[in-house]
């Protein structure tokens, strides 16, 4: 893996805290060019720093994943500073804690635009550019909720469920291009993720989950990923024993069927 993130352009999304910000600190370090997104730009600011890249290897380019029509003009901010983009790194998300019958369609229609639209913006105003360069990686952070239901994750659960059909549809359709895509599904994973995450009313939960606390760390996660990028995998499973439900569900569904109903939401 020596060299291979060197002067790579690497654009992250949910950069400011967590998985993003751990790997843009990774990254950084394997001297990677970075473009960091998020919509806090102090936290950007903060994070950035922390890189110690000289400017003309940074940007912090902020925006709103809840409205990603003005994709166009934020890649071509990009290709304005970088001239190519080669990972796009589609990583902010906002997890959800409430029942399906509580969450207003409002809401079910954010958490669908932050954790699935705003990918397949992105990805598709960077794609001519890839293109262009016969060459890119595509990286979307998805989660074992993209792999089954859970209580009180039905929106988001759903838009992780659609970033696999999307996306592994679009792998088919690019690689021929020379564009390579990466499905990473963490499990729990140490971060502010369900502190964020959205209740019925519209609020932060603010508390972080127990099983959360006992995680596996941002910093562990995105050692996965990076080398994940570099391995060229398909799909990426990040976490502890809660990753066996991806198995049982796959080859005992009665089982698994039986289990889920068990685990705390939390
Ligand atoms: N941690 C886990 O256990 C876990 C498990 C499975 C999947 N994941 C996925 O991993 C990814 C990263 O999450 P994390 O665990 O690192 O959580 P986190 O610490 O809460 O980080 C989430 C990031 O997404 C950004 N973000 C959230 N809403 C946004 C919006 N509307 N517009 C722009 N940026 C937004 C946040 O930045 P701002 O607040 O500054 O905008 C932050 O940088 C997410 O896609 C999440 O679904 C995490």
């Amino acid at each position: 893996m020596r060299h291979f993130y060197k002067d790579k352009v690497i654009w992250i999304t949910g950069a400011s805290s967590g998985i993003g910000e751990a790997l843009a600190l990774e990254l950084a370090r394997q001297e990677a060019r970075l473009i960091l997104s998020a919509r806090r730009v102090e936290e950007l600011e903060r994070v950035a720093k922390q890189t110690g890249l000289p400017p003309l290897d940074i940007m912090v380019l902020p925006f709103d994943l809840g409205d990603t029509s003005n994709a166009s003009a934020l890649v071509a901010q990009v290709i304005n500073k970088f001239g190519r983009i080669d990972i796009l790194i589609n990583n902010g998300g906002n997890s959800q804690r409430s029942e399906a019958m509580e969450t207003s369609e409002t809401l079910e229609r954010q958490l669908m635009e932050v954790n699935y639209f705003s990918a397949v913006n992105i990805t598709k105003a960077v794609l001519p550019y890839m293109k262009r360069q016969k060459s890119g990686h595509i990286v979307v952070v998805s989660s074992i909720a993209g792999k089954f239901g859970f209580y009180l994750r039905s929106s988001y659960s759903a838009a992780k469920h659609a970033l696999h059909g999307y996306f592994e549809s679009l792998r088919l359709e690019t690689e021929k291009l020379g564009i390579s895509t990466l499905m990473v599904c963490p499990g729990k994973v140490k971060t502010n993720v369900s502190l964020n995450a959205v209740t019925a009313a519209g609020n932060a939960h603010g508390k972080m989950d127990p099983s959360h606390e006992t995680a596996i760390s941002a910093e562990a996660c995105a050692a996965i990923i990076i080398k994940s990028i570099y391995r060229n995998d398909e799909e990426v499973f990040i976490g502890g024993k809660e990753l066996l439900a991806v198995k049982i569900k796959r080859f005992f569904p009665r089982w698994f069927g039986k289990i889920i109903r068990k685990q705390s939401p939390y």
